[in-house]
């Protein structure tokens, strides 16, 4: 800012147009070779009339344009008047920046007294935790991450699809199939286990369906036997999924559930009747959303035995969380498949006239392909993370010295396997589906998990190998060299790509900024030794990498990661 401050300074007085609104027409180039800043002319007609040919007055700005201290040079190309700064100065004032921020760079209180309930993950017991709900887990994670960076107060829960006939399927499954000491060994696989087989015999006994449809009706209407069995399967279910999160470092603010919507939906129904929402279709109730535009269909509210559906329960979520937590915002992260639900249930709120319907998003993703085991076979997310961390082992094994510093090589292979995993899906765009691909992920080259983390645990061992430590009143002014320059710039830019991630919720913004980071760093880090640099030297280069680290840092946090300091 020191730099655009003097300029715009200047020009105030050439052109009384001022500060605040000349700040504003100042560019940034990418490409630095020319300029590190720049006015184009024609710009400042926003502002006032300019009296004569931009071109002309570009040389005659330029021409009385004061050099100074901050400003080396200014040249003419066309309508632009361009400029080089003084790079060590610059350089030495975003580090200095950065470590005054320390782990809050990036950080702002923008969304200070708001809050925002995020929902993500919610998988469905007794199904397996699949990619998809991997997906939403880790976008919906990274989201809540970034709105408390942001100062947002964020409610995060998880909505587990835990109601409606399937659960009466198993019930009757599980006194078929179940085994007491299956189920607590594992329940998640057990019960789908159970669920996998009672659909294969219901093919033959279609009987079954009714049977659960009957069962599920007892647990809706609070029948306490049929709920016992119920809430067992869900309290093991909840277990094991705090495991898996844990591994995945997520943590929720709430377990909710389709199954805490009785009472809300009670009166949900009652409000749609009141405003004349609802339809008799054969016994049935239905909305019609088909005069919406667009056309949204007719969406069935209430089956003929009186029992509930998906949509009709997360009509009841949504006015209970507005009660409960009064949000300015609510976000659903969900597959994009489900893009019509999420339209439909935006609509009927709206129609029962909730103001803040408005308030409402559904952050959808693309399909992740080809997600199984490597011998093929069906995935739970559990053995993707395990048969990564296994191979991690193996491959840390193989530098037998570096394996013998670590202290704790399981626990630093699972959190490399699940950096590879996470960040091999933020390299795609969050509405992209893309192809899972063991090699490519767990590859310590190119743009992956491995690589970032290897990145950062190099910058921590820069101070353990040269016994250089961070000297805050370095003369750094010491830092000249164009690739110091470069490093610094990248570093500045963090904050802005955040709010990009922000605007967009997109984790690949940050995935993106991270590689292109490590990249200078990589280069910075053959040309600026520390090693072997006399002391002040040194001192101040290691100053620059201590900022990066700081950075990284802060930008693997964001994305859900545990930075590694050794690897
Ligand atoms: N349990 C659902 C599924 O796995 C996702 C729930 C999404 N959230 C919601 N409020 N409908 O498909």
């Amino acid at each position: 800012m020191l730099f655009e401050k003097e300029i715009a300074s200047q020009f105030s007085k050439l052109t009384d147009i001022p500060e605040e609104q000349l700040l504003q027409c100042i560019e940034t180039p990418k490409n630095k070779d020319m300029a590190d800043l720049a006015l184009p002319v024609p710009k400042l007609n926003r502002f006032k009339k300019l009296p004569g040919n931009p071109a002309q007055l570009a040389t005659e700005y330029a021409a009385k344009f004061v050099l100074n201290d901050l400003i080396k040079e200014v040249t003419v190309a066309g309508t632009y008047i361009n400029f080089k700064i003084n790079r060590t100065i610059l350089t030495e004032s975003i580090l200095k920046e950065v470590l005054a921020a320390g782990d809050k760079y990036g950080c702002t209180k923008q969304g200070e007294g708001k809050t925002i309930v995020i929902e993500f993950s919610s998988p469905n017991i007794a199904k397996p935790f699949h990619a998809g709900h991997l997906r939403s887990t880790i976008i919906g994670n990274f989201l809540v991450n970034v709105y408390r960076s942001l100062g947002y107060t964020v409610q995060s829960i998880n909505y587990l699809g835990d109601w409606g006939k399937q659960y009466g399927l198993l019930a009757i499954g599980y006194d078929r199939f179940g085994s007491e000491q299956a189920l607590l060994e594992d329940p998640i696989k057990h019960l789908f286990d159970v669920y996998v087989k009672i659909n294969n015999t219901a093919e033959t006994e279609p009987e079954i369906h009714d049977q659960a449809r009957a069962y599920f009706k007892d647990m809706e209407d609070g029948n306490e036997n049929a709920l016992k069995l119920w809430s067992k399967f869900r309290d093991l279910s909840i277990e094991k999924y705090k495991e898996i999160y844990g591994r995945l470092n997520v943590q929720f603010d709430e377990y909710s559930g389709e199954s805490k919507m009785c009472d809300g939906m009670v009166s949900a129904y009652e409000k749609l009747d009141k405003l004349g929402l609802v339809e008799d279709s054969k016994g049935a109730k239905i909305i019609d959303l088909s005069t919406a535009k667009p056309d949204l269909g007719k969406v069935l509210v209430k089956k003929t035995d009186g029992s509930s559906l998906y949509i009709t329960r997360d009509i009841a979520a949504a006015s209970i969380r507005k009660e409960q937590y009064n949000f300015e915002k609510m976000i659903y992260v969900v597959a994009s498949q489900q893009e019509l639900h999420f339209r439909q249930l935006f609509k009927i709120l709206e129609r029962m006239q909730y103001p803040w319907s408005k308030e409402l998003t559904h952050i959808g993703y693309g399909l992740v392909k080809g997600m199984s085991t490597r011998k093929g076979t069906v995935v739970f997310l559990e053995e993707i993370l395990n048969e990564s961390k296994s191979i991690m082992l193996e491959t840390m094994k193989k530098n037998e010295q570096k394996f013998a510093e670590i202290e704790n090589p399981d626990e630093v292979a699972d959190i490399v396997a699940v950096s590879a995993v996470i960040i091999q899906d933020f390299s795609a765009k969050r509405n992209k589906d893309y192809d899972f691909n063991w090699e490519r992920m767990l590859s310590f080259e190119g743009d992956t998990g491995p690589y970032l983390q290897y990145a950062h645990a190099r910058l921590c061992s820069i101070e353990r190998k040269t016994g250089v430590s961070l000297n805050p009143s370095a003369n750094l002014s010491l830092l000249v060299e164009p690739i110091a320059y470069n490093l610094a710039t990248i570093i500045q830019r963090y904050p802005e790509i955040v709010q990009i991630a922000f605007n967009n919720n997109e984790p690949n913004t940050i995935v993106t900024y991270l590689f292109e980071l490590c990249h200078e760093i990589s280069a910075a880090h053959s040309a600026l030794k520390v090693k072997g640099s006399e002391q002040s030297l040194a001192e101040a280069r290691y100053v620059l990498f201590y900022c990066a680290k700081l950075v990284l840092c802060n930008g693997l946090r964001l994305l859900g990661l545990r930075p590694l300091e050794r690897m």
